[in-house]
């Protein structure tokens, strides 16, 4: 089956050679295709947590039972973004057609306000908002992964956590990321938690990492359920050990959380129709802005990472991000022109002044006119059942390891979202991200994010789960894997591998995958004016994703950036 999807997709890509197209067919690489299986798959940033998925599912669990044992099976073996101390967002499409999502996002505090973050002359201080217990929001993961088991699960708690605590009591073997991941952050665990922790010993690849504590605490949320963590003894410990260390989380703001089901996001291009994650995160509405805006362009025309192709979606994003920087909220506080921002009219007028002979300043251009009227280190998993339901989900602590503040008793890591939110309007924050009153801080508010858990239909059918993290990043690699594909007819797993490029209105700079790109592009991007750079980041994004093949049966594509692992059956 695998043999005959490669050959087909070989000859649908000789017999459509086009000679306007800048790729040369005879030294373009052979497509490479991800893990393909017939019933199921899980795609996500560990292979303990994708078998831990995939062997939910076998055991006859959905989509969303395999989302809760993944969910905390990331918790335990990639503690870099997997967490009970975050949020994350869910968006699925049940195998009826029916489609949702559901926010998890933390919350800022009761006693948060909006100048929190400035010191006395009113400057940001960066440390606070991103570092230790003054930086931690209301985690939201553990209400989330209840909310979505009540609603739509079929296996008990018990049944999808047991291997998860077999899995933090057993131990994981770590990887060789892993092991220099652990090592650059080992000095900040310590000067954080003013002690060692769990995982500021020195770890070498091939150790095994064993977490009783994190144990314990799933053990008493198997046995007290959802309120073990915002009523019960482990809230207590999470709440004393942040105020210890300075901070503001109390009981009621624990008391106080819940997830919500929203609305995604819905739009077509071309003959998809794209579901993703609405507000609070950017990442729907931006993703439509940019797809609705390059629409008119015949990017498989222009071929994959060409000078056209990189104007074209550059420009779109510039404009999409512009936007999202005053427009962009948690819709629970500011009201949000989303119908607007997405429709055509609203957008084929902020392209028109796009050329292609020169770059627009981002300087010139700021938020469109609307009347009446503003790390890279999460993680993503995609998930299609053997029922034909599907999930993309998108979790994180912010950055990486979040706020650094382990509770040693409990056994995890604590996010440190707040610095999501636009300390000061204008201010950039850890992503460069400028942010305007719609993300002011203000108590119970929810951060805006940039997370863009995707699924796609095609004609009318499911065809791609897709995510992933990387910040404000993470939008515009999202794009470009489904670009990839619908554009550039590759497989999920190349799609995923190939070299990707990022611009975000300010700075105004278009970020490139070092050592990817050709030269010869670079230099004529710059003669029309784009700033370049090829330094900023070692990659973008660590895409996962979920392809449905024309035979129905199913392409895991797990970026080679990271230790990602698709597994399916
Ligand atoms: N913390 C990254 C995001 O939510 O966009």
């Amino acid at each position: 089956m695998r043999l005959l999807y490669l050959l087909l997709l070989i000859s649908i890509i000789s017999c459509k050679t086009n000679p306007e197209k800048p790729i040369d067919i005879e030294t373009k690489p052979e497509p490479v295709l991800g893990v393909v299986e017939k019933n199921a798959m899980v795609v996500s940033a560990r292979e303990e947590a994708s078998k831990i998925g995939r062997d939910i599912l076998k055991k006859g669990g959905n989509v969303f039972d395999a989302m809760v044992a993944t969910e905390m099976a990331l918790a335990v073996s990639y503690p870099y973004a997997g967490n009970l101390g975050g949020g994350g967002f869910m968006v699925y499409r049940k195998a009826n057609g029916e489609t949702g999502a559901i926010d998890y996002r933390e919350k800022a505090p009761l006693a948060a306000f909006k100048d929190m973050y400035l010191d006395k002359n009113g400057d940001p201080i960066p440390e606070k908002s991103q570092l230790g217990s003054m930086a931690v929001g209301v985690p939201g993961t553990i209400a989330g992964i209840f909310e979505v088991h009540q609603k739509f699960g079929t296996l008990s708690i018990k049944e999808l956590l047991t291997p998860v605590v077999q899995l933090a009591e057993n131990g994981y073997v770590i990887t060789e990321k892993q092991e220099k991941r652990l090592q650059h952050f080992k000095e900040l665990f310590i000067e954080t938690n003013n002690d060692t922790i769990l995982y500021a010993k020195t770890y070498k690849a091939l150790d095994t990492i064993k977490n009783p504590m994190l144990a314990a605490t799933l053990n008493r949320i198997i046995k007290n359920g959802r309120d073990e963590f915002y009523k019960g003894e482990t809230g207590q410990k999470i709440v004393d050990y942040i105020q210890s260390k300075g901070g503001v989380i109390t009981m009621e703001d624990l008391n106080k959380y819940e997830a919500k089901w929203r609305d995604p996001v819905q739009f077509t291009y071309k003959n998809l129709n794209v579901i993703s994650m609405s507000p609070p995160s950017s990442g729907g509405v931006c993703l439509a802005q940019i797809m609705k805006m390059i629409e008119p362009y015949d990017l498989s025309t222009y071929g994959h990472n060409t000078l056209k192709s990189i104007q074209i979606i550059t420009e779109a994003e510039r404009r999409a991000y512009a936007d999202r920087s005053f427009y962009l909220g948690d819709p629970d506080f500011v009201k949000i022109p989303i119908d607007t921002l997405i429709s055509d009219a609203y957008l084929s007028g902020r392209m028109n002044d796009f050329n292609l002979e020169k770059a627009t300043l981002s300087s010139d251009l700021s938020y469109g006119s609307i009347p009446g009227y503003e790390s890279s280190e999460t993680t993503h998993y995609s998930i299609i059942d053997q029922f034909g339901n599907a999930i993309s989900v998108t979790t994180t602590l912010n950055g990486a390891y979040g706020s650094k503040l382990y509770v040693p008793e409990l056994g995890f890591f604590l996010n440190n979202e707040m610095d999501d939110f636009s300390a000061k309007p204008g201010t950039p924050n850890m992503f460069g991200l400028l942010g305007a009153e719609a993300n002011a801080i203000a108590p119970e508010k929810r951060m805006l994010s940039s997370m863009t858990p995707t699924l796609v239909e095609k004609d009318g059918e499911l065809w791609m789960s897709v995510g992933t993290p990387g910040g404000s990043t993470i939008i515009t690699s999202v794009l470009q894997t489904i670009l990839n594909v619908k554009e550039y007819e590759m497989t999920m797993q190349d799609a995923v591998n190939a070299p990707r490029f990022h611009h975000q209105w300010l700075p105004d700079v278009v970020i490139f995958e070092p050592d990817s790109f050709d030269k010869n592009v670079l230099d004529s991007l710059k003669l029309k004016g784009y700033k370049t750079n090829e330094e900023e980041t070692r990659v973008i994004g660590k895409v996962d994703g979920i392809l449905v093949l024309p035979d129905g049966s199913l392409e895991g594509g797990a970026d080679k950036r990271g230790d990602d692992t698709a597994i399916g059956f």
